[in-house]
């Protein structure tokens, strides 16, 4: 099993977004395990297994008051750190057991998402400069699960060659199909990828990129964040900046949390839902032909053939079979 490699537990990982962690405990799945996730007593969010200590109840059937979640079952209740501050069964002045305490994972907030690391984080989580520029604005999406493997899509975010096919009812072009030289670089310090000019369809896209052309240039970029994180740039003639961050993480090997958000340094006078329901379209026609692909990708590459074209994808899954293999 892909998600039981020990490697993968020490990488940060979206399991929601900020906005879902409100008044109850909220469920999650990744890398196989079950997680609950709750807003602690001081709004921090704690984040445990999904499993009460004392009879293994699902937590998350809980509720959560002033920030403490009570377990279904018995009642038993924990407070800021996953620290068990009440058994209503035990009589008062007597200790509760030093195990009835859960263990907790690393949780923080970042891009409106929610981040967790099942061990101790090895990387950061990737850096985007321009949440921190007045000129961008952040569009959230919303976390979608599809039915396929983390590899099978950080492998197609990799990938253009596939525009031709997959995203012709948005930007591909049927005739577009050869693929220029792509030489791998760092584009900085969190991406390693490739620069590429995309000649691409704009009748449905002129709410994203501004321009009523049908047919424009982007200069553009992609480049990944192990294990599965990638981002693209647009850049337009105009001077829009587009500028993904696709984030995926196994919630088990065949089974996947999505999300993905947008920042631009438009005059924000689109709506953030039509700029981005282009984008959504996109990931609709990719997500509908990976969960037609059976199984894991295999990070073996003499398992798949590939060409000149699939450089990006043969790279980052050449560091990730390093990365869990060790
Ligand atoms: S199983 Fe949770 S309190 Fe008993
Ligand atoms: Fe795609």
């Amino acid at each position: 099993m892909l998600v039981e490699a020990p490697a993968l537990r020490r990488y940060w990982y979206v399991v929601a977004e900020s906005d879902e962690i409100t008044a109850g405990p909220h469920a999650v799945r990744v890398l196989g395990e079950a997680v609950v996730v709750w807003r602690g007593p001081d709004g921090a969010l704690v984040a445990a297994p999904d499993r009460c200590p004392h009879r293994e109840a699902p937590l998350s059937l809980g509720t959560v008051d002033d920030g403490c979640l009570s377990c279904c079952y018995h009642g038993w209740t924990f407070g800021a750190e996953g620290r068990c501050v009440r058994v209503p069964s035990a009589l008062e002045g007597v200790p509760v057991p030093p195990k009835s305490h859960l263990p907790t994972y690393h949780v923080v907030e970042r891009y409106g998402l929610v981040w967790l690391c099942l061990d101790e984080p090895v990387a950061g989580i990737p850096e985007m400069t321009a949440d921190r520029d007045p000129t961008y604005r952040r569009i959230n999406s919303g976390v979608d699960v599809w039915t396929t493997s983390a590899t099978r899509m950080t492998d197609n975010f990799m990938d253009i060659s596939h525009f031709p096919y997959v995203h012709v009812g948005t930007f591909g072009i049927p005739e577009n199909q050869l693929v220029p030289k792509i030489s791998m670089e760092e584009l900085d310090a969190d991406f390693y990828g490739y620069r590429y000019e995309a000649e691409v369809g704009n009748e449905n896209g002129a709410a994203s990129s501004g321009i009523a052309a049908k047919v424009i240039t982007r200069q553009m970029t992609t480049g990944f964040n192990l294990p599965f994180t990638v981002r693209s740039t647009i850049h337009y003639e105009t001077g829009l900046d587009h500028l993904i961050l696709l984030c995926t993480t196994p919630i088990d090997d065949v089974t996947s949390y999505f999300t993905f958000v947008i920042w631009r340094n438009d005059d924000f006078s689109v709506p953030a839902e039509e700029v981005i329901s282009f984008d959504r379209a996109i990931g609709a026609e990719d997500k509908a032909m990976l969960e037609k692909v059976p199984g894991v990708l295999p990070l073996d590459q003499t398992a798949t053939a590939s060409v000149q074209a699939d450089k990006p994808s043969v790279e980052w899954r050449r560091q990730l079979a390093a990365l869990i293999n060790g």
